[in-house]
């Protein structure tokens, strides 16, 4: 990880043991992966808080179909379910992907994630964790992976 985006992440609330949680979160999220298609499993643990600002890590897997685009991500999973439950305040989301039991690659969002991640947050204070593993992982702001966003100010 990057020093000056951990001190900033860190600084912004998120500790050590909650980023180890949601990287445990979304690797548990990732067995439940339906993938007959790619055969590429990935979970996803979204921090979110609640009106009186308690912290919950709601997951997700992506969920293949046999008409193919239908299948959807686990990163729009966890966000979705999290919109539904009455979360909407999200901080950071962790990914553990890859083909194995055991993931082995840093995967980041793919556009339309990040899009739907762009509806609920500040670019600048939302932070995508890519995880090998607990110990093992990458973290850049969502503005990094996604300048120059379209989101609801353009509507205003
Ligand atoms: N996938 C995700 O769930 N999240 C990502 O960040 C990248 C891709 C899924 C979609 C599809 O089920 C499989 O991985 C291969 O693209």
């Amino acid at each position: 990880m990057i020093d000056s985006i951990k001190d900033k992440l860190y600084s912004s609330g998120i500790d050590a043991t909650t980023i180890k949680d949601m990287i445990e979160k979304a690797d548990g999220a990732r067995k439940f992966a339906y993938t007959p298609y790619s055969g590429f499993k990935v979970g996803a643990g979204l921090l979110a808080y609640d009106s009186d600002n308690k912290p919950a890590i709601i997951t997700g897997c992506n969920i293949e179909n046999a008409a193919y685009s239908p299948g959807n991500c686990a990163e729009r999973t966890a966000v979705f379910k999290a919109v539904s439950e009455g979360y909407r305040d999200f901080r950071a989301i962790a990914i553990i992907a890859g083909k194995g039991k055991i993931a082995d690659s840093y995967t980041s969002p793919c556009g339309v994630c990040r899009q739907v991640l762009r509806e609920f947050v500040d670019p600048n204070n939302f932070y995508v964790i890519m995880a090998k593993n607990t110990e093992d992982y990458k973290v850049m702001t969502l503005e990094e992976l996604f300048p120059m966003s379209f989101g609801p100010d353009n509507l205003k």
